[in-house]
């Protein structure tokens, strides 16, 4: 106890000059919430079809975590928007889907519908419950454990310097996915080893459920990777081109020689490759701009590149040629359907028209093909470096 209020008295202090930076959460956050007010009532807090009005019903669900893995997301997007031309191909058991599932069009848009199947996959996925709410989990998270655990949850907090332990990983699915719900419970109010602090007496145990619900969100997106078919865009590591601008200079355009990245930006590609790898991440493919940066961070990393010209730098581009550039890159993304996920490296101007958000350093963007040109962004997530 005595550890946790020192601890405490240093939050309150770093605390205050931590910028809350939190990438993107999933968009599983919002469709929790929705799933609980739209449809839990008939499908049950877990999906398997056990809602309270379920039992009214002449058709009763089926168990969704069943169900759901066996559909495409646009034939769940048909089905929960009731549109009316399901193809057959699509219909549920019994042929045409009754008429006690409302048909949600007029209700939830199209990001709601997403977020809501981001849950769905979340629920049918996951070997544990969400047993709290997992947005005050994350202001909780903030609150108390990111000294320590890293804003992100990769271990990384302000604190861990100070105290010289590294904190496990929680975005991890390999580690934190083999806790039960309880064991992480128990952990929480409780304390582990030396410097992981008990919170009895300072969280109720409905906070220690949000909590846990909060840390299984947290590795989501590595769940996501490890299934494949998706798409990461990263960018080279800004010290190359800013910090390092003098000797940046002095690098050979034509790529000829070994000079352009440097040998701390090649230790970092390194590490990023080993991140994916010691996750079980198969990358199928690597295309990067043709910029020998781009291409030399992108071979450091995953030992493949692929040059092609619609990753290159659009700054000083006419616009038509642009416009075409990004139209290639849109099917690219958007028609992508390989087993393992595809690795995009470009530059900041062309990822500003792929996201609305920025990618810092270390940060990744992680986006799901939809076909065609197509696609929707399952999230932001930075790199445990
Ligand atoms: C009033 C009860 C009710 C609510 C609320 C409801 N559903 Fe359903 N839902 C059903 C029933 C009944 C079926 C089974 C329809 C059938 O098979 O003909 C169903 C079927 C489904 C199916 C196809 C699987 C199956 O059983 O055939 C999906 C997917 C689905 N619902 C998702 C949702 C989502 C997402 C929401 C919330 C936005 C929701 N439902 C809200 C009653 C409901
Ligand atoms: C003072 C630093 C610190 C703070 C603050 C902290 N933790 Fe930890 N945490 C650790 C360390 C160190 C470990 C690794 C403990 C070990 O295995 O010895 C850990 C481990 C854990 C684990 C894994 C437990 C296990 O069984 O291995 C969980 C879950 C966890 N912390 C959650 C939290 C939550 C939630 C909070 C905020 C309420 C929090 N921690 C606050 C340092 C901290």
């Amino acid at each position: 106890m005595k550890l946790v209020t020192q601890l405490l008295a240093f939050f309150t202090l770093l605390i205050a000059a931590a910028p809350a930076a939190l990438a993107n959460p999933s968009p599983a956050f919002e469709g929790r919430k929705l799933y609980i007010s739209h449809c839990m009532i008939c499908h049950g807090m877990d999906g398997k079809g056990y809602g309270p009005l379920a039992k009214k019903m002449k058709i009763e669900p089926e168990d969704l975590t069943d169900y759901v893995p066996t559909m495409s997301d646009y034939g769940l997007k048909v089905i929960i928007t009731g549109d009316k031309n399901v193809p057959k191909s699509l219909r549920s058991r019994h042929g045409k889907i009754s008429k006690d599932m409302p048909k949600w069009k007029e209700v939830l848009n199209q990001s709601q519908i997403s977020a809501l199947i981001a849950y769905l996959r979340f629920l049918s996925t996951t070997k544990h419950d969400l047993p709290g709410d997992p947005e005050l989990g994350y202001e909780l998270y903030q609150r108390y454990c990111s000294i320590c655990h890293g804003v992100e949850g990769i271990g990384d907090g302000a604190l861990t310097n100070l105290i010289g332990v590294i904190p496990i990983d929680l975005t991890n699915p390999k580690k934190a996915d083999d806790f039960s719900n309880s064991t992480l419970a128990k952990d929480i109010l409780e304390g582990k080893g030396d410097y992981m602090p008990g919170w009895k007496g300072i969280l109720t145990n409905e906070e220690v459920d949000a909590l846990v619900s909060y840390i299984r969100l947290l590795y989501q997106v590595w769940a996501h990777l490890e299934d494949g078919g998706l798409v990461v865009v990263m960018r080279s590591p800004t010290l190359e081109n800013d910090k390092d601008r003098t000797t940046a200079l002095l690098r050979d355009t034509s790529c000829n020689s070994k000079a352009n990245l440097s040998a701390k930006g090649k230790a970092e590609a390194i590490k990023v490759g080993k991140l994916f790898k010691s996750r079980g991440i198969n990358i199928q493919q690597v295309i990067s701009s043709p910029h020998c940066l781009a291409k030399e961070t992108a071979m450091a990393a995953f030992g493949q590149a692929e040059a092609v010209e619609y990753l290159a730098s659009n700054v000083k581009l006419p616009s038509d040629k642009a416009e075409s550039f990004a139209s290639q890159l849109d099917t690219r993304i958007g028609s992508y359907e390989g087993k393992g996920n595809l690795v995009v490296f470009t530059h900041e101007s062309i990822i500003k028209d792929l996201s609305f958000q920025k990618l810092k350093d270390g940060y990744f963007l992680v986006i799901k093909p939809m076909g065609k040109n197509e696609y929707e962004e399952i999230g932001v997530y930075k790199m445990n470096r």
